[in-house]
């Protein structure tokens, strides 16, 4: 007999014949003839009620299944009596799979987050966390949705690379050389003996080989793990982090907002009428104002604002901030959240930012001294989306490169994309991990992905 999921027994119309649930104890409590059983299989947030009697055989084992334990049951559905829930089981037959000790970390009672993140292992057996997981995944169907159905094709860009696109060199190193014994040549190691013959990284975005697919396909999107080794332990970074970035030819800054705007409008409608009873457990416990958040985001116009207004309203908001502003100044979470918070209670894009604090592939603007870039900020994250218009004049990408120290010769590939047939193009990374915790009201990073790695913490 075929496995029937608890979310569709609970989600059904009608009674169907005997039923057959797989599931683990969330927990149990006993009357004089019967024991119920709140027993949960991971496919909704509601635990469907068992009613196990004691005329079956192996009544008084059931009575040792304690939470955590994992059983099969057969059993008639049957309208329930209780509030909430729509259907019950009525036990005919129930097979113990595993008692679980007493020693099982997750006990009715509420754990902190910080305890949870030490067992990561368990921490999906959690209402909260299983429905985090859920909506995680959900959203990750929402965004290959929304790029198939405009016709966008999905690339697979590499993950081992020789380039560093953000140029920020926060790069964890890709070897197989002895790194207690390298080989040297000048005294240094010599990666010509490595594995590719030269230094390879984890790629930190995507990006480049993104235009160059762009350049071909016309609209492509990557979606994948990203790796940064910034050693910032803030509730904002992770060291490996997924990255959706759409990259689209023909397309100007303007547009590039236009469609950053369209997406995050479009993951969160879609949360919100795909992920209804995980989304309620968020706005119950987590954030009481997470429905308002999220309606302002569908229903509100992002508000434009170029970096050199941005950086007025911060000085003349009398506040005082750790870091201070000037033009020049990169925009640090604390001004972001303030003017997506405090000041303008939406979210905001940000662009034109001044070149210096930008990486060499943005296209520079004809004042040369800010760059088509835009972030997108959003209320308690700060910043969601990073994306620019790219320098598709080969002169300006040459000089820029020059500039900020970067090698011609390394990156010949993509200087080509500028000699044949070179468009204007545009695109964005959305940071998938901030997306969830927009969407969640989650405030730490660690916990929108299953097994998070930061400084100082590869554990699972
Ligand atoms: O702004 P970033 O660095 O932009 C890029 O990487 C571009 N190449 C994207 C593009 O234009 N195709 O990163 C994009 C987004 C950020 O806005 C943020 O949401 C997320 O990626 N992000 C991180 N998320 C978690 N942990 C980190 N360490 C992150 N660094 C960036
Ligand atoms: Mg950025």
């Amino acid at each position: 007999m075929k496995r029937t999921r608890i979310k569709t027994i609970l989600l059904s119309e009608k009674a169907l014949d005997t039923v057959l649930i797989k599931g683990w104890v969330r927990t149990r409590r006993d009357s004089k003839a019967f024991s119920f059983i709140e027993l949960n299989d991971g496919s909704c947030l509601n635990n469907i009620q068992v009613i196990a009697d004691d005329l079956l055989k192996n009544y008084e084992q059931i009575k040792k299944l304690s939470t955590g334990s994992s059983v099969c049951v057969k059993g008639t559905m049957h309208e329930s009596p209780g509030k909430g829930q729509k259907w019950e089981i009525h036990a005919i037959k129930i097979k113990i799979i595993q008692i679980t000790p007493d020693d099982f970390p997750l006990q009715k009672k509420r754990h902190t987050d910080e305890f949870l993140r030490t067992i990561s292992h368990l921490r999906p057996r959690t209402n909260k966390y299983g429905a985090a997981f859920r909506i995680r995944s959900k959203l990750s169907f929402a965004i290959h949705k929304y790029f198939h159905d405009l016709g966008f094709t999905y690339v697979h860009t590499p993950i081992i690379t020789g380039s560093d696109c953000e140029g920020a060199g926060e790069l964890f190193q890709v070897t197989t050389l002895d790194i207690n014994n390298p080989p040297l040549s000048d005294e240094k190691s010599d990666y010509q003996k490595d594995f590719f013959g030269k230094q390879a990284n984890l790629t930190v975005s995507g990006q480049l080989e993104g235009e160059l697919f762009a350049l071909a396909l016309g609209d492509i999107y990557t979606f994948g793990p990203t790796f940064r080794s910034e050693n910032s332990n803030t509730s904002r970074h992770a060291a490996e982090f997924w990255m959706v970035e759409p990259e689209m030819a023909f397309c100007n800054l303007d547009e590039d907002m236009d469609s950053a705007e369209n997406f995050i409008k479009f993951l969160v409608e879609f949360a919100i009428k795909n992920c209804d009873q995980d989304l309620e457990l968020f706005a119950k416990f987590v954030d009481k104002n997470l429905m308002n958040t999220l309606e302002t985001i569908v229903s509100k116009k992002f508000i434009r604002l170029p970096y050199t207004e941005a950086v007025s309203i911060l000085k003349q908001s009398g506040k005082k901030f750790n870091y201070d502003v000037f033009f020049g100044a990169d925009l640090q979470t604390e001004h972001e959240r303030f003017l997506a918070e405090k000041h303008f209670k939406q979210p905001v894009i940000i662009y034109d930012y001044p070149k210096t604090i930008k990486p060499f592939y943005m296209r520079v603007n004809d004042d040369e001294k800010t760059v088509a870039a835009m972030d997108v900020i959003v209320p308690r994250i700060g910043e969601i989306i990073g994306g620019s218009q790219r320098e598709e004049r080969l002169e300006f990408l040459t000089h820029r490169m020059a500039e900020t120290g970067i090698s011609k010769d390394d990156y010949w590939w993509y200087l080509d994309s500028r000699r044949y047939g070179s468009v204007e193009h545009s695109g964005f990374g959305l940071g998938f991990e901030r997306l969830i915790m927009m969407v969640t009201g989650i405030t730490n990073i660690r916990d929108v992905i299953p097994f998070p790695r930061t400084p100082g913490s590869i554990e699972f």
